[in-house]
């Protein structure tokens, strides 16, 4: 298990803390913040190398690692921030969308905690999370804004006009960016998820190397699915010798079809939306390319870019928090309609 840690920030919280907890996918998080939004700790367990070797989650693996992981999780993010339990004022856990064994394992330690101390419990969207990322102090940014969404399960184009949620003005049609990602970096042979790989090999590749077609919709939306062929067509018309000379090109072109989709959609729709600031959240934007191309845009901060329960804390803090007795009836979904 991989882990790390934000260290603790220097704010007081006057025994008042909100514990954010996510395990949506293969990350098993908490963190806690402050009511005012600081954050004091952050920690991320992530799965990834026990699903390395079947090239992608498997849901049932996820669950079983959350059950073992979440309690140590939670106790390294109270330590790390140096607070007890007595400190909570209210949990907030991710309910959807995501693999539905792997929330219910969050969500069901959210209901004991708030439960066992009498706290209320704040059901957090975990897309609404992603753009969180953006709420924490010191530099939390105020909307509205226009956001790019790109993670691993959805890409989506968004106004976003208060802190309690967003609207969405476009979304992929197909494969999400970070899928696109992960799926090109399998292809070339790199390791799962790939997409941080990808990202390290295409710094040493030409971008211009290869053309591959960016797919032009009308509107807002995006698509990835024909980009993903015509890397899978070019790979397959090179030698085994060929490809090795030429996998970092191949990296460097598809990564800039992929980022100039991106820009293109956020700049189309910050013209629609006449806002002044444009953000971009959720895994895909730790990607070095993306923010060396939108120099004027506000990023999640890299460490909160792929899952974390710090921007899980920060939504808490806007989302509307369920009392006793009501919460425990509530259920996990895992797809974003279901919300
Ligand atoms: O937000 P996230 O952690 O999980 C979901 O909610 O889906 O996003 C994970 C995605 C993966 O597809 C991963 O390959 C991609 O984000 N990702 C990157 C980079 N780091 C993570 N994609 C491109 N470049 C990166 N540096
Ligand atoms: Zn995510």
């Amino acid at each position: 298990m991989g882990e790390r840690s934000s260290g603790r920030a220097k704010h007081g919280h006057n025994g008042q803390i909100i514990l954010g907890l996510e395990t949506s996918c293969d990350e098993t998080a908490a963190a806690v913040v402050t009511p005012d939004g600081h954050l004091r700790s952050s920690i991320v367990a992530s799965q990834a190398e026990l699903h390395t070797r079947y090239g992608g989650v498997v849901p049932e693996v996820a669950s079983r690692r959350h059950l073992e992981l979440v309690q140590p999780v939670i106790r390294a993010a109270l330590d790390d921030a140096g607070v007890g339990l007595d400190d909570v004022t209210r949990v907030a856990v991710t309910r959807g969308p995501g693999l539905i064994g792997a929330l219910l394992v969050g969500l069901s330690a959210a209901k004991a905690i708030a439960w066992a101390r009498g706290l209320e419990l704040a059901p957090v969207d975990h897309l609404r999370a992603h753009v969180a990322a953006l709420y924490l102090e010191p530099d939390a940014l105020e909307p509205p804004f226009t956001c790019l969404l790109a993670s691993g399960g959805h890409t989506l184009v968004l106004a976003v006009h208060d802190r309690s949620g967003f609207e969405i003005l476009g979304s992929t049609l197909d494969d999400a960016a970070g899928e696109a990602f992960d799926k090109g970096a399998r292809l070339l042979g790199l390791g799962y998820p790939g997409g941080a790989e990808l990202d390290r090999l295409a710094a040493d590749g030409d971008p211009d190397a290869f053309s591959f077609p960016v797919a032009r919709l009308p509107g807002l939306d995006l698509s990835f699915s024909g980009l993903k062929t015509a890397l899978l067509y070019a790979v397959r018309e090179l030698s085994e010798p060929e490809l090795d000379a030429r996998r970092a090109d191949l990296a460097a072109s598809y990564q800039r079809a992929i980022v100039r989709a991106l820009v293109g959609r956020l700049e189309a729709a910050l013209a629609v939306t006449g806002h002044e600031t444009m953000a971009v959240v959720g895994g895909v934007a730790a990607n070095s390319e993306l923010r060396e191309s939108l120099p004027a845009a506000r990023f999640a901060p890299l460490a909160l870019c792929t899952d974390n329960a710090a921007m899980v804390a920060s939504a808490g803090r806007f989302a509307e928090a369920v009392p006793l007795p009501g919460y425990l009836g509530l259920d996990a979904y895992a797809s974003y309609d279901a919300s």
